[in-house]
């Protein structure tokens, strides 16, 4: 079963995306979105896409500055919880204390000033890889901790492009995690030695995206904190790299 369906991902999604802050580290879907706004400053902000959207924080905090923002995820269950949160402007979940006792959460898009500009997000669930005909022309791609999840990275960065309006922008976030249960160790861009030399996860993705992009300034650390239960916390620190579209 995809882990992403399940209720346990669903809760520690939710908490991650609209719950507390945990050991002083930032929201991470917001500061991702926020790093995309600064980026895109002067630019166009008419359409922008979230892949791997989850439950969808970045989504709503691009729709701050963009007119349009669709978030697209595999997960039916977390598309789910987005779209309720979209319509209700509220959505109740249960975060795990130990065992089967839970504490009652509320997600509140009024609570972070998204519920006025919500109505500029749609969120539907596809396949990244496999993108229907209505993406197109977007101003903004963002795909925040999606690569490592991917049975095909370089066929994902291969293709990604023909989305993005030229001078559109690229930002990809992720910790490389390399996990053979999603990415084959055939299809890593890199976490490996090749002839006496390391090969990392940027240098692949440097090399699958050079056709189209060139790289924006250097990547940046960001830090995220996932809640698993109130004493196990993951604490992981993700590479964030910007990439325009030039041809
Ligand atoms: C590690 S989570 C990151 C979610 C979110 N971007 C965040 O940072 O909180 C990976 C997400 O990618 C989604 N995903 C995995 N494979 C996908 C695919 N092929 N197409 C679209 N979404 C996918 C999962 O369902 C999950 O929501």
């Amino acid at each position: 079963m995809n882990p992403y369906e399940t209720d346990e991902l669903v809760t520690q999604y939710m908490e991650f995306h609209y719950g507390d802050r945990y050991f002083e580290v930032e929201n991470y879907p917001a500061k991702c979105a926020q790093i995309c706004i600064e980026l895109i400053h002067n630019g166009a902000t008419r359409k922008a896409l979230d892949l791997g959207c989850a439950v969808g924080r970045t989504s709503f905090e691009l729709a701050r500055t963009f007119d349009e923002v669709i978030g697209v995820d595999l997960s039916a269950r977390f598309i789910e919880c987005a779209t309720q949160l979209k319509k209700r402007g509220t959505l109740d979940y249960s975060i795990i204390t130990e065992g089967e006792l839970v504490i009652p959460r509320q997600a509140d898009l009024a609570a972070l000033k998204l519920d006025q500009i919500a109505n500029r997000v749609t969120f539907f669930q596809e396949d990244a890889c496999d993108l229907s005909a209505r993406h197109e022309g977007y101003d903004l791609i963002f795909a925040g901790n999606l690569l490592d999840r991917l049975q095909d990275p370089r066929r994902f960065l291969d293709s990604v492009h023909q989305y993005l309006n030229m001078g559109g922008v690229l930002v990809m976030s992720s910790p490389y995690t390399l996990l053979e249960e999603y990415t084959p160790r055939e299809n890593w861009l890199g976490g490996y030695s090749e002839d006496g030399q390391d090969i990392r996860v940027l240098d692949g993705m440097k090399i699958a995206l050079e056709p189209h992009f060139t790289m924006l300034g250097e990547p940046v650390d960001v830090p995220f904190v996932i809640r698993e239960t109130q004493r196990k916390f993951q604490h992981t620190i993700a590479e964030l790299s910007c990439w325009k579209r030039i041809k």
